[in-house]
């Protein structure tokens, strides 16, 4: 969604913030601004905003004399207010003096406008957020963090502010509620940003304030912190293992080609460390559960969205067939507004790549305040969910920047498998010496998957095929199915084709009447070894009969499938719960061949953000 920069230091914070909005670009958005104090001592502060790109920006901050050591910046994803240049952010007072950048949705903005417009504040954009500049001014007496308090204290819905006044010219005040913000400061300033890649350069030491919490950054680095009833305290610092690479795009035409290459790697770390040769168990340290509170466990939810929630439903399997628990997988905004039945032995399991999805994190607290153990599985150390579940499992994806999840969704996976070996033999449900076999095959995935990358002119070669298709269908079994509902969602929202997927088994039942024979709809089937493959087969038959064009993830030497159709993509064999892992690499590579030639913007598909920080 949006992105928040802010700086105060010694040093000019033009540069910071123009380079902290690019590194915030992934996260999608339709305008931008930033709002310095000016070195001039002005009263007014200046600011510049433009509907479109960062480099849209820079070039208009470059034409102006704008500059200043203390600012704050933003890019919008619009919510209220089409994209233009009024409705961009910062948004300032009826004085100019105060500036304000937002992250979130002010769901009483309605309300304090028309009182705001009654006491004579004059509005000149069509958002939510303008209501908390105009708010500050009217409850400004001379203590700029006691204006903001009062300020929040009448929001109601989600927030992440930073504020600036002119009579401040070396501090930022920043506040947040539900909407994430981290600090940090380096020998030249305090930072502020919605996300870490933001401030990634200057500092690995990061602060998370919680809700209602506020802090006041000034010019020599320090930072002070304060609660809702304006109490100071010391803030917890996190360290962050991410690397700066991780922001860069390395050489790659594109961050999502550099992170699906990324995935050897993300699998080999994954692995590393989580099984104990002497002991042939599993490690799992970071789980506070005995092996007979697993036993005790009788049911699992897995609560997530997107591609967290299809990682959840290759889980569901997997820890189903190994562990004999019943595990239902929910998508999070349904989650928490049912009546789900939590009882003591209820184990709830939230996946979120960020960590700050809204409808995961409210799940999360129904599910506590039900009385469920709840894990989270997060890739951001320190992120909103960390704080709110009891125990917390971190993928080992490093930073993920492009919007399409990649390398965070391979992580999960592998990170599930491996859960669901420890829930099996804790419970008693697989041998050491299954569970060593297991772990053993674990090992050979990430050489399979450089295999498929260094192989991928076959994928190439499948996808031409199909970039004029208007829509697409994905069918698999079992596990295979889940693959491809992920397939799916990776070519729709990069492509923009058309792209659904069932359990081959149903595409009788009424999808097979989406082929179209004349034009030969794209019809690709995960046809890996498997219980079921000779069903699949048969699925594939009978799409081939109708005029379908098959596109087949098969195995290497699978000679069947070659007699079916030529458009096939093969990986190395691997034992069927394994095969979601390297079965899925084709599928991105897939949907990004069709995104590319279709002339997309693979990181930053349209509408698309890559944390859903609002409901
Ligand atoms: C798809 C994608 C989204 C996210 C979803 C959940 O490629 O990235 O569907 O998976 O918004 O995000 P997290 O995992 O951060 O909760």
């Amino acid at each position: 969604m949006c992105g928040i920069v802010g700086f105060t230091g010694t040093i000019d914070a033009r540069e910071f913030l123009l380079d902290g909005l690019s590194r915030l670009e992934y996260r999608g958005y339709d305008s931008a601004g930033i709002a310095l104090v000016q070195s001039d001592e002005a009263s007014e502060l200046g600011i510049i905003r433009v509907k479109g790109k960062i480099a849209d920006l820079r070039e208009a901050v470059a034409e102006s004399d704008l500059s200043g050591n203390c600012g704050i910046g933003h890019t919008r994803w619009a919510t209220h207010g089409i994209p233009s240049e009024a409705n961009a952010h910062p948004h300032r007072d009826c004085s100019g003096s105060i500036a304000v950048v937002h992250n979130g949705i002010i769901e009483n903005y309605a309300q304090l406008r028309s009182e705001l417009i009654a006491k004579g504040h004059e509005f000149l954009s069509q958002t939510d957020t303008e209501v908390v500049a105009h708010l500050i001014e009217e409850l400004y007496s001379g203590d700029l963090l006691a204006a903001v308090r009062a300020t929040t204290a009448q929001l109601s819905g989600s927030f992440a502010l930073a504020v600036l006044h002119a009579s401040y010219p070396d501090t930022i005040v920043v506040t947040r509620n539900d909407s994430p913000l981290v600090l940090g400061s380096y020998e030249n300033g305090a930072l502020v940003a919605s996300d870490i890649p933001a401030i990634i350069e200057y500092t690995r030491d990061v602060i998370y304030i919680g809700d209602r919490d506020m802090a006041v950054l000034h010019s020599d680095g320090t930072i002070d912190c304060y609660d809702a009833t304006g109490v100071a305290f010391a803030p917890k610092t996190h360290h962050v293992q991410w690397d700066l690479e991780s922001a860069q795009r390395g050489g790659y035409p594109d961050f999502m080609l550099k992170e699906i290459n990324e995935q050897p790697r993300v699998i080999r770390d994954t692995l590393a460390g989580r099984f104990d040769s002497a002991t042939g168990e599993l490690v799992f340290d970071e789980l506070p559960l005995t092996a007979e509170e697993l036993a005790a466990i009788d049911r699992i939810y897995i609560v997530a969205c997107g591609t967290s929630y299809h990682a959840g439903l290759i889980g569901k399997s997997i820890i189903e067939a190994w562990a004999r628990v019943p595990v239902e997988v929910e998508v999070a905004s349904e989650f928490r507004y049912r009546n789900p039945i939590i009882t003591p032995g209820t184990l709830v399991l939230a996946i979120t790549q960020s960590g700050e999805t809204a409808d995961t994190l409210e799940a999360v607290r129904l599910a506590r305040k039900a009385g469920a153990h709840v894990i989270a599985m997060t890739n951001v150390v320190g992120s909103r969910i960390t704080q709110e579940a009891q125990t917390v499992l971190y993928i080992k994806a490093n930073l993920e920047i492009a919007v399409a999840a990649t390398k965070s969704f391979l992580a999960q996976v592998a990170l599930l498998t491996l859960l669901a070996l420890h829930i099996a033999q804790q419970r008693g449900m697989l041998s050491k010496e299954q569970v060593s076999e297991i772990y053993a095959e674990m090992q050979m995935l990430p050489e399979q998957i450089e295999w498929i990358l260094a192989n991928s002119d076959q994928i190439e070669r499948c996808a031409q095929e199909c970039v004029d298709a208007t829509t697409a269908l994905f069918i698999g079994r079992g596990v295979g199915a889940t693959t491809c509902f992920e397939g799916a969602l990776k070519l729709k929202e990069i492509s923009y084709l058309h792209a659904e997927a069932f359990p081959a088994g149903e595409i009788k039942h009424g999808p097979i009447a989406l082929i179209d024979t004349e034009k030969g709809t794209p019809v690709i089937a995960v046809a890996t070894q498997s219980m079921t493959r000779e069903k699949t087969l048969s699925n594939i038959e009978e799409v081939l009969a109708r005029g379908a064009k098959v596109v087949a993830i098969a195995t290497l030497g699978d000679e069947r499938i070659h007699e079916m159709t030529n458009l096939v993509i093969t990986i190395p064999p691997i034992s069927e719960f394994l095969s979601p892992i390297t079965a899925s690499v084709p599928l991105q590579l897939f949907a990004r061949a069709i995104a590319i030639a279709r002339g997309c913007d693979v990181d930053q598909p349209r509408n698309l953000a890559k944390s859903v920080t609002v409901e």
